[in-house]
């Protein structure tokens, strides 16, 4: 399948080399608005890429540039909730690696734990808890399966985003990012303990595609869109429509503020 999946990849877009793979989740679409002269695969045509199951989840891989970087971007993934199965990116994730691709820029929705950190405002991961302990890496063999976990999210392309993002005039904060295996929201006593942990957001993916990535030895930037306060700090009814909308609010800056970092992000 990867085999059939990069071939497919190399001649709809002849010599083109993406530096950088970007994923998409809730509320990021607009990332692809400033794609230029970009070619467009389904992932239905890609043996091995997830077709899509949620609402506001594209599916389609966009290859282009922006500004001067080559970005194969990806709108749409797998979630460990869809099907139980927490490995549904490796394929994919392996087909951009074979592409060209060394860095995995990863966008989400997150509810926030913490006060100061408000719905429509961006935090970039600096660290993640996975909460239910479940790995896309089970059944690898090998000794590269235990992979370290220490700077997970490169420190050196978070510095970049979060100044690239001060330049577009948005205070990007750090902080960790708990999994929820969903698909249900967070009961507020579970809110309490993930904030008690030391987690700052919650959110249903990212961290599978982390750890595949860095497996794979590509580094990882990732951002999350705020759509919420946990479960239990606000009076807002949680709802996937409720996050869908909040992140249509602030899909317009997240979207310019991520194109802005990966048009300038340095790789080396
Ligand atoms: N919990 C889990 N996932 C989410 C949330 C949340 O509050 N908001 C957006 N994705």
């Amino acid at each position: 399948m990867l085999k059939d999946a990069l071939q497919l990849l190399k001649t709809r877009a002849p010599g083109f080399v993406p530096r950088v793979a970007v994923v998409l989740g809730s509320g990021w679409g607009g990332v692809t608005e400033h794609i230029v002269d970009p070619v467009r695969v389904a992932y239905a045509d890609l043996p091995g890429f997830p077709v899509p199951t949620v609402a506001g989840h594209g599916g389609e891989l966009w290859m282009g540039s922006i500004g001067t970087q080559a970005v194969a971007v990806m709108s749409g993934r797998k979630h460990g909730y869809e099907t139980g199965a927490v490995d549904g990116m490796r394929l994919p994730l392996q087909v951009l690696q074979a592409l060209g691709c060394e860095v995995l820029v990863q966008t989400n929705a997150a509810g926030s734990l913490r006060a100061d950190l408000a719905p429509r405002s961006l935090m970039a991961i600096s660290d993640h808890i996975n909460w239910p302990q479940r790995s896309p890496l089970v059944g690898q063999s090998g000794s590269e399966r235990f992979v370290g976990m220490v700077d997970a999210y490169d420190p050196l392309l978070r510095q970049q985003a979060v100044e690239l993002a001060a330049l577009q005039g948005l205070a990007l904060q750090s902080g960790v990012y708990a999994w929820a295996f969903g698909p249900q929201f967070e009961t507020p006593a579970e809110i309490r303990m993930l904030a008690r942990l030391g987690a700052d957001a919650v959110g249903m993916s990212t961290v599978p595609e982390t750890i595949l990535a860095r497996h794979l030895g590509m580094r990882v930037l990732a951002l999350s869109l705020i759509t919420n306060m946990g479960a239990g700090l606000s009076s807002e009814h949680l709802s996937h429509a409720h996050t869908l909308s909040e992140a249509a609010a602030a899909s317009h800056t997240a979207s310019a503020v991520l194109a802005s970092i990966l048009a300038n992000l340095e790789l080396n």
